[in-house]
């Protein structure tokens, strides 16, 4: 048994007050810090970039979980290596398979751990190809995109086949699941499985961030 992590999404953060928050929520055990970089294209939001990463890596000693929800990650993974990121992930809808693998070998060349990351719609299989590199598999619950949103039912399942393929391949990525996860919905993708919990709305979104944070590992946990 792995303790489930808690990595909260600073995009539901107080953007005014991020350093305080962050603190707060490092203070109460946050496994890593989510960071969601959209760029307009691959997702339909745009949010934050470089100057953030670079913030928080000064205010904070909880890894930096870098999602990188782009259209080009090959040209601009290096600037979030340089940054600070500790765990960079990559979407598979956006590399072919000889891509993909230089995307995480550029990642793990640098020192920082290297995560894939697939959307509903796509079948794992897209991740094959780095499935042996990468230190993490991101399901995502939801279409990515913006905070708040429901989780997308039967996700749990996916994350139960990326823990067996891994497995039958002699892996063993974190699995990390990633949209619509809170007090309903922690204890059914960590039952399946998951190591890891982005969670948005259901921790810094909440009037506790910290109290949150606890009570949605715990039942995690159960
Ligand atoms: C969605 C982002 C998520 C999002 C999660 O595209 O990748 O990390 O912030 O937010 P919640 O937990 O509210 O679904
Ligand atoms: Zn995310």
């Amino acid at each position: 048994f792995t303790p489930v992590q808690i990595a909260p999404s600073i995009l539901s953060a107080d953007f005014a007050n991020l350093g305080r928050d962050v603190e707060r929520l490092a203070e109460a055990g946050a496994g890593f810090i989510h960071v969601d970089v959209m760029d307009g294209h691959f997702v339909p939001n745009l949010t934050m970039g470089v100057p953030v990463v670079k913030a928080l890596k000064k205010v904070t000693r909880v890894p930096l979980d870098v999602h990188l929800m782009i259209d080009n990650p090959l040209e601009q993974l290096p600037w979030y290596l340089d940054a600070g990121a500790d765990l960079l992930t990559v979407h598979a809808e956006t590399l072919d398979g000889v891509q993909l693998k230089k995307a995480v070998a550029m990642i793990k060349d640098a020192g920082a751990k290297a995560g894939v990351s697939v959307k509903p719609k796509t079948p794992l299989g897209a991740a094959a190809p780095v499935l042996d590199m990468v230190d993490l598999v991101l399901v995502m619950s939801v279409e990515p995109g913006f905070s708040g949103q429901s989780y997308i039912e039967g996700s749990e399942e996916k994350v139960a086949r990326v823990c067996a393929v891994a497995r039958s391949i002699g892996a063993s990525p974190l699995v990390e699941v990633d949209g619509g996860i809170g007090m309903k919905t922690a204890s059914l993708v960590a039952a399946a499985g998951a190591d890891v919990l982005v969670c948005g709305n259901a921790v810094c979104g909440a009037d506790d961030p910290a109290q949150a944070l606890q009570d949605v590992r715990a039942v995690a946990e159960q």
